[in-house]
């Protein structure tokens, strides 16, 4: 513990799972007094059983305003004010592709992980505004909005959104000292992808660990992201180590989406097959690097 949080109220949404959850843990030891929100009140009220005193759980569902204004106001009552605000809530949302789109299901997903970050900054950005000491929103992204083939089309277009909404915030909240970064996870061991398969949550652990080994196999750092690797980056954001940035995204996916997977080397020997060479070596690229 360092205290990078020592004397800041924050509120995670959607920390009753996975990042957020890891982000409570996180937060708590770096000094923070945290209030989670989510849906899921049974793992909400647990936590509050066990947290101690800097920590309390709001009952909120993101896609509502009045639900993120009385969180806010929640928050306050308890805690007296607000100086982080993390938009982490989410799912998988609608699954189905672009040439069979269900319209409504795109509209669910917006609400669920775009039109509440925007709401998000909204309430928390009011009272940080009338606080007058600034403050740090912190959303959650995906790699999802910069690349195709990860998600479905509703959750891509839902993740590429949340990052135009940090430049929008820095626009109108950068004159309060009010700051909004974005971290954009890649594959990170969580039950997100289970929820949206009928296997039993009693199982959910399991799902989590038996992640390791596939999710090792695609990575360049050889393993898959862990909460606690995102939960670092919101920190950083959260904290007064990023004062001066404002408006950015950061990608934590172990390398992922920085490299280039296909074997260029076997697409010029083909090359060379198709023109009848023979006796030129095509691994050009391994070569160049030893
Ligand atoms: N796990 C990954 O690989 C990954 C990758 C990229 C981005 N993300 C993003 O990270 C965030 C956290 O995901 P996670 O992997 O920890 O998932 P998770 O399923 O473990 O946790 C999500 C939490 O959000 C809550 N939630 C869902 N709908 C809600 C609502 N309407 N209101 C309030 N709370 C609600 C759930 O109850 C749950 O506690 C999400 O925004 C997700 O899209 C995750």
């Amino acid at each position: 513990m360092s205290d990078e949080l020592l004397g800041k109220v924050a509120i995670i949404t959607g920390g009753a799972s996975g990042i957020g959850r890891e982000m409570v843990d996180l937060f708590l030891e770096e000094g923070a007094q945290v209030v989670a929100a989510d849906i899921n009140a049974t793992a909400g009220e647990a936590m509050a059983d066990e947290l101690g005193e800097d920590f309390a759980f709001v009952r909120t569902d993101v896609t509502k305003d009045g639900d993120l204004e009385s969180l806010v106001a929640a928050t306050v009552d308890r805690f007296e004010r607000l100086d982080v605000m993390v938009n982490n809530a989410g799912a998988v949302g609608e699954p189905s592709g672009l040439l069979d789109l269900d319209a409504d299901g795109f509209s669910r997903t917006m609400d669920l992980l775009a039109r509440s970050v925007l709401l998000g900054h909204k309430h928390a950005g009011r009272q940080m505004k009338k606080q007058g000491t600034g403050g740090s929103i912190v959303s959650l992204s995906s790699i999802a909005s910069i690349r195709g083939g990860f998600a479905a089309p509703s959750y891509d277009a839902a993740k590429a959104a949340v990052l135009q909404v940090a430049r929008t915030a820095t626009f109108e909240l950068a004159e309060f000292g009010i700051r909004s970064n974005i971290v954009m996870p890649g594959m990170t061991r969580t039950p997100i992808m289970a929820r949206g398969t009928a296997l039993d949550p009693s199982r959910y652990d399991d799902f989590v660990e038996a992640l390791r080994e596939p999710f090792a196999e695609f990575h360049p750092l050889g393993r898959g992201g862990d909460p606690r690797d995102i939960a670092n980056a919101a920190l950083f954001f959260a904290s007064d180590r990023s004062s001066f940035i404002t408006g950015q995204s950061l990608t934590v996916d172990g390398g992922l989406t920085s490299v280039f997977t296909h074997d260029l080397g076997g697409v010029v020997g083909k090359a060379f097959a198709i023109m009848g060479v023979t006796d030129v070596d095509p691994s050009f690229g391994s070569a160049a690097r030893g």
